[in-house]
């Protein structure tokens, strides 16, 4: 794109005006559009594909359509009154185990969000020249495995050249594609790439260099059998191409999905100095464990559409998802209003400041794989325990709701007024940021409420090559106009 756009978005009477600003000078090689869930769905052991029916082992945040439950089938979410993300066509629904911080007195208390997810659908073709192929309604698959605490590997990984066949098995493949990236907007550190860093961070690390969070960062296999909608251990029917998001899919996976990245950010900055660890949901401090499920719940045909559209995902394309008419939007003010109903079950559980993880869920630091209740370590899909309803939320008949103790960014609707200083005192407004390769360049861009910082670096390899060139920019919604 030779001509550098400036996107102005206005959704009405919205408080909050959201500005979406692309300020390349480069030509974006990759085809994609973000689908940015602004509002978390809920928190709760709500997990239809590992545990259909019944509580999930431990807690997950969700995001998509509101739906969403212990077992909900695919007519239940096409009639969803609303859905936490903006295009309102997709009713599908994204989950993975959220941050918790275990203070050092033993209480666990959620991390906040920085609000939402961003759900990148990449839809270029691989190295097989296959044109991406949209999910079938009711598609599901999992993305990563809750019982791994360790990586086989060195992380940050060599780059891909220097891989050796041992780094290209499904599993080696498995544990690149999570990341958890150091967050620091204006502090001039180079910023890391996505998918760099495979494990958490060490605490001290976060607190003296991540003062804009910790993302956590998930990618989807992205090659199907063409056959099944899901498979026993919801990983089997998908496979990862040879070099994670790029390269040949192996063989009887022949057809090319959108390939899907969660990213979400934890506000971690919030327990600066405090004494104490992250640790996932699922009792997982190392983060190698990370993990995310997907439900395909697309209106009929939209998804195809907008694959085949070279307006909405060409390959110049702005990933921009105000750039694709076939997309019906929705703004962030009423995307987080939407919630789940949580589930009968679970309405007494307890979930955040409390003295064990929801499921009773132990920490294990492992190196050796997690022991869930019920499950033998190596088991692919661990059995739930026979009894749903955590024993200690029996005892506690007045807590609230999961919902009502969701943590909520306070959003300011005032526009700060300058640029610079904005983003460092942006705690708390960023809404989103995405980072995504392009050629050599890699882009980051960074919502605040209605300001968008996009900038862009130059690396010599598609990891974790130093970085070159930097540039940064700001800026500001009242002045773009
Ligand atoms: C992408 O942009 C380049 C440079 O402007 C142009 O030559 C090319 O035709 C464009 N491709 C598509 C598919 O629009
Ligand atoms: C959506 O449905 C839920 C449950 O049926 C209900 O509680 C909620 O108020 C509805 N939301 C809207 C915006 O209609
Ligand atoms: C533990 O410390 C945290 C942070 O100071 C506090 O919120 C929590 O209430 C404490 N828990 C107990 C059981 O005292
Ligand atoms: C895909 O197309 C490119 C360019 O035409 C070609 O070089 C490559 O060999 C093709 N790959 C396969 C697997 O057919
Ligand atoms: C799923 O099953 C396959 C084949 O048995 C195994 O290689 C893989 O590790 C399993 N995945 C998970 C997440 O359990
Ligand atoms: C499950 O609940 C039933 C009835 O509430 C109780 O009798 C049984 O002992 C429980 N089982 C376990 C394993 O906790």
């Amino acid at each position: 794109m030779v001509n550098p756009g400036v996107k102005l978005r206005s959704f009405g009477a919205m408080p909050i005006l959201l500005v979406v600003a692309f300020l390349l000078n480069v030509a974006p090689t990759e085809a994609f559009f973000r689908h940015l869930c602004f509002g978390e769905l809920g928190n709760g052991r709500v997990d239809p594909i590992m545990a259909p029916g019944q509580p999930s082992q431990h807690l997950h945040v969700s995001f998509g359509a509101s739906n969403f439950g212990l077992d909900p089938t695919l007519d239940d979410l096409l009639v969803s009154n609303c859905t936490s993300c903006s295009i309102t066509q997709d009713h599908s629904v994204y989950w993975a185990p959220r941050m918790y911080f275990e203070h050092s007195n033993g209480t666990f208390e959620m991390v906040p969000t920085t609000g939402g997810m961003t759900v990148y659908y990449f839809t270029e073709s691989g190295e097989n020249n296959v044109s991406s192929t949209a999910f079938p309604q009711n598609f599901r698959m999992i993305a990563g495995n809750s019982l791994k605490r360790a990586y086989y590997g060195l992380d940050p990984y060599p780059p891909m050249a220097a891989w050796k066949p041992s780094d290209m098995t499904q599993q080696a493949l498995m544990e690149k594609a999570l990341g958890f990236n150091c967050m620091h907007y204006d502090n001039g550190i180079p910023n890391e790439g996505s998918l760099e860093h495979h494990g958490m961070r060490d605490k001290s690390f976060i607190d003296a260099t991540c003062e804009d969070g910790i993302r956590a960062e998930l990618m989807f296999p992205s090659c199907w059998n063409g056959k099944d909608l899901d498979s026993d251990n919801h990983t089997t029917h998908v496979a990862y191409p040879s070099e994670i998001k790029y390269g040949l899919c192996p063989e009887g996976f022949p057809v090319k999905l959108p390939i899907l990245f969660y990213e979400t950010i934890y506000q971690t900055q919030r327990f600066a100095g405090m004494d104490g660890q992250f640790v996932f949901s699922n009792g997982d401090p190392t983060g190698y464990g990370y993990h995310g499920d997907f439900l395909c719940g697309w209106e009929e045909g939209v998804l195809q559409s907008a694959i085949d559209s070279t307006v909405c995902t060409s390959v110049n394309s702005t990933g921009l998802q105000e750039d694709c008419p076939i997309f019906s939007l929705q703004d962030s003010a009423a995307a987080t209003q939407c919630k789940m109903e949580v589930p009968e079950a679970l309405q007494q559980e307890q979930i955040d400041l409390v003295q064990d993880l929801p499921g009773n869920i132990k920490v294990q630091a492992g190196p050796e794989p997690a022991m869930m209740p019920g499950a033998a370590p190596h088991s692919a899909a661990p059995s739930e325990p026979a009894n749903a309803t955590a024993p200690s939320a029996a005892a506690e008949p007045t807590l609230p709701p999961v919902t009502a103790t969701v943590p909520t960014t306070s959003v300011s609707p005032t526009v700060t007024s300058t640029p610079d200083s904005s983003l460092a005192a942006a705690d708390g407004q960023i809404t989103l940021t995405s980072t995504y390769m392009s050629g050599t360049l890699e882009v980051h861009m960074i919502l605040v409420e209605d300001i968008v910082t996009v900038t862009v670096s130059e690396t010599a390899a598609p990891t974790a090559a130093p970085l070159k060139r930097h540039i940064h920019r700001h800026s500001h919604g009242n002045r773009l106009v």
